[in-house]
């Protein structure tokens, strides 16, 4: 296969559950640096699909290529550096609570072994660019919940990832919250991070321009046209 800018390639992908497909026969080509938003109704398959993308469910059928790197075939030692390529944002946060903002962010880095000195500038950078550099100190049920969406954004950049896969992301927000959000996580777009955003919310898709908007219905891809 020739090699091209894809970061991610989907080849007649089906999962299955039992008997039932969650996913059919998806092809699927994304360039490096693209933003994709993945729609569709609820039970299309959107999340099934990025968990497969992050490792979280295997493939029933077809091939998934990351990187060139084929996920069925991986070695434990390559499959730990990918999943630090990814950088992943859920719409309930996922922070953990008696833990504050700072440690959030950094809990991620010390994981990675990153060492303290590098940990420090590091989260409080993101934080910065998150406009939470004020409560870096906080715990997270002290927050909004659209305060504590950026964290959760500055904790998935923090690792320096090529690919943000988020799962209806301001699905718990409200519109002003849910833009700032996107808003941060566009401006990691901008530096050519690739992302894939699996969202219900329509208005928030139609705003954001050169998205390419994906549409999944009962686990089967609809289009893939590029929205102007
Ligand atoms: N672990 C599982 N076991 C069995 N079926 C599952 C499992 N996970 C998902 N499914 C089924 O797969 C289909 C796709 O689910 P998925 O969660 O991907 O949909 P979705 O598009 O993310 O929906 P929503 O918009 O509600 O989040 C659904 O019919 C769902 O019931
Ligand atoms: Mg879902």
């Amino acid at each position: 296969m020739k090699s091209n800018n894809s970061i991610i390639r989907l080849f007649n992908v089906s999962k299955r559950y039992g008997a039932k497909y969650a996913l059919q026969d998806v092809s699927l080509e994304i360039q490096k640096g693209e933003f994709v938003f993945l729609n569709g109704p609820t039970g299309a398959g959107k999340s099934t699909l990025l968990k497969m993308l992050y490792l979280a469910e295997t493939v029933s059928e077809g091939q998934i290529i990351v990187n060139g790197m084929n996920l069925a075939r991986i070695s434990r030692s390559k499959l730990a550096l990918l999943r630090r390529r990814f950088g992943m944002i859920f719409q309930d946060f996922k922070l953990i609570s008696n833990r504050t903002v700072f440690d959030n962010v950094a809990l991620v880095l010390e994981v990675a072994g990153e060492k303290p000195g590098y940990i420090r500038k590091k989260v409080m950078h993101v934080l910065r660019t998150a406009n939470m550099e004020k409560k870096v100190h906080s715990y997270p049920p002290m927050l909004s919940g659209g305060e504590q969406q950026r964290v959760a954004v500055a904790r998935a950049m923090a690792g320096n990832p090529s690919i943000i896969l988020a799962d209806e992301p301001t699905g718990s927000l409200d519109a002003e919250a849910a833009q700032a959000t996107m808003d941060f996580i566009m401006k990691y777009h901008e530096k050519g991070v690739t992302v894939i955003i699996a969202s219900h919310d329509i208005q928030l898709i139609s705003r954001t321009v050169k998205a390419r908007s994906i549409l999944l219905k009962d686990g089967i891809l609809q289009n893939t046209a590029t929205m102007l």
